[in-house]
């Protein structure tokens, strides 16, 4: 099933160091590391790995961006600007930047083309924010004055996934941007090259040195340099909870520097027999398997009511089956492999523990193909709560089905996780959809759809899936110090 891959040769990768100051330098200790094309598990080439010296350095860039040369004098119209030239650019390269994330990612290249498409929108909505983020007057007592400034917070760090390189890219970079930050990103080591060639467009937009400075390297060495640094105002990080955790301990150890998070999540996406059963099939099939699996929001927890379980058990399966696996430059493929071989050996492990619970494998359970880390799309039926496949993040192609009666009993359960990132319902009951929507503790609810996603939509999560929130008017406040001014008339 698994056929050959696009050779590395055959897409244009782009710049491989370190971006800080708009110049692209080898890293301080000169080491580099290898990215690997999971498709194949052969090396595409080799990045230059930040540590904590390059962190420095990329720091007081910033820092100097943020204080002096051209940035803060410039307009916030002009910030505007910047970003949408940046997103015609990146418009200009679609295609090209497309075919180097799914080379390093492995997703299948039209969901690339797909991802590309947010990121584009994201870039213009924050450039049309730019010049329109404006404090209040405020009619205190007493002759006074008093008005507010929405300033930014200053240099930025950010850390972010393999699972989305480009997106969550643009989710970090475009309101602080927007907002006049600068930045220090990190990228995920799985998945380095898509940013980095993003980077060589930021400098070709007119971004001033220091603005955005981009590193390639790990989390316990150049993440956790950013993360403790005495002179980052913000940290912003996506990934697992265990390393939110991490970062909020290092913001509280050091400067008390703002801290945004979004992390795992564990998504219960809830159908009830009035559903319209077609939809709801497709529905709940793309919310597991999308992305491999490898979604934050992923509708992980799938609750079937008992009153279609049966048949609806027999259909998701049955869809499951007719997923196709394989090279992610086919324009047929729905499904690329897992991003490495750490994600491979964990998403096999879950399918292990599911089959010892006693939950019943339908079908997958198996690599697919003899090189990459390829998993056949796996369904389990008769999934209790209590399971490990029930409770913790798979991040894999591994559907968990799970029976229930009435919608007070389903709330509960759905509510009964440490985590709150999304959640989904499956109804033509406009009464049970707003039950769901109101009481189940999580930062998005879908009514009658999934992962639908737009740059004015806020996005995050309750409980320890998160804290804040990305996209949209809401996420522009993350980038911002409220100074009140108070003058004596
Ligand atoms: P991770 O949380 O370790 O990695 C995410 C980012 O954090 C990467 O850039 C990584 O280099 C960085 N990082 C790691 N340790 C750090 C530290 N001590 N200080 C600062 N930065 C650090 O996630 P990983 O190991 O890639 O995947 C493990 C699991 O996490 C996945 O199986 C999945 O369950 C979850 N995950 C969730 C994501 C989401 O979208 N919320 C994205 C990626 C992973
Ligand atoms: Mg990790």
């Amino acid at each position: 099933m698994v056929t050959a891959t696009v050779p590395a040769q055959q897409v244009k990768i782009g710049p491989t160091q370190l971006l800080i100051n708009n110049e692209w330098v080898e890293s301080v200790s000169g080491r580099r590391f290898e990215t690997i094309n999971p498709a194949t598990g052969e090396t595409i080439c080799t990045v230059a790995e930040a540590d904590a010296p390059d962190v420095e350095k990329a720091v007081q860039a910033a820092r100097a961006a943020f204080k002096g040369g051209e940035w803060p004098k410039m307009s916030a119209t002009k910030r505007g600007e910047l970003l949408y030239k940046l997103a015609d650019l990146i418009e200009q390269n679609i295609d090209e930047l497309a075919r180097l994330e799914t080379l390093d990612n492995g997703k299948p290249v039209h969901d690339s083309l797909g991802d590309l498409g947010l990121v584009i929108a994201c870039y213009r909505y924050y450039a049309g924010w730019a010049d329109k983020v404006q404090g209040k007057t405020i009619p205190i007592n007493g002759p006074y004055f008093c008005y507010t400034r929405h300033e930014p917070v200053g240099v930025v760090g950010q850390i972010i996934p393999w699972n989305f390189p480009l997106l969550m890219q643009a989710w970090k970079l475009a309101p602080a941007l927007a907002t006049g930050n600068t930045v220090v990103m990190k990228t995920a080591e799985q998945t380095p090259l898509s940013a980095l060639r993003v980077g060589e467009l930021i400098i070709e937009a007119g971004f001033p040195p220091g603005v955005v400075n981009i590193l390639s390297g790990y989390g316990p060495t150049a993440g956790a340099a950013i993360s403790r640094h005495m002179d980052v105002d913000k940290v912003a990080f996506t990934g697992s909870t265990e390393v939110g955790h991490l970062i909020m301990e290092a913001a509280a150890k050091s400067n008390l520097k703002r801290v945004t998070l979004e992390l795992g999540g564990k998504s219960p996406n809830i159908v009830f027999a009035d559903a319209d059963m077609d939809l709801a099939i497709e529905g709940v099939h793309q919310a597991l398997f999308f992305n491999q699996g490898q979604c934050c929001c992923a509708g992980s927890r799938l609750f079937v009511e008992e009153k279609c379980y049966d048949e609806f058990v027999a259909k998701a399966v049955a869809r499951a089956k007719r997923r196709t696996v394989g090279n992610p430059f086919d324009a047929n493929t729905e499904q690329g492999p897992q991003v490495d071989k750490e994600q491979f050996d964990k998403v096999m492990g879950y399918i292990e523990s599911g089959m010892r619970e006693g939950a019943q494998m339908l079908c997958g359970g198996t690599q697919v193909g003899d090189r990459g880390f390829f998993i056949a799309p796996t369904v389990f039926a008769d999934v209790r709560d209590d399971m490990k496949i029930a409770q913790e993040e798979i991040f894999g192609p591994v559907m968990s089905i799970i029976k229930f009666k009435d919608i007070d009993e389903v709330i509960q359960r759905a509510n009964n996780t440490m985590y709150g990132l999304a959640a989904a319902v499956w109804t033509q009951d406009i009464s049970k959809a707003h039950a769901i929507a109101n009481n189940v503790r999580a930062g998005t609810v879908w009514v009658n759809c999934y992962d639908v996603f737009d740059a004015a939509a806020p996005f995050g999560g309750f409980k320890q899936s998160g804290i804040g929130r990305e996209l949209g008017e809401y996420g522009l406040q993350q980038y911002t110090e409220i100074k009140t001014v108070t003058i004596k008339l």
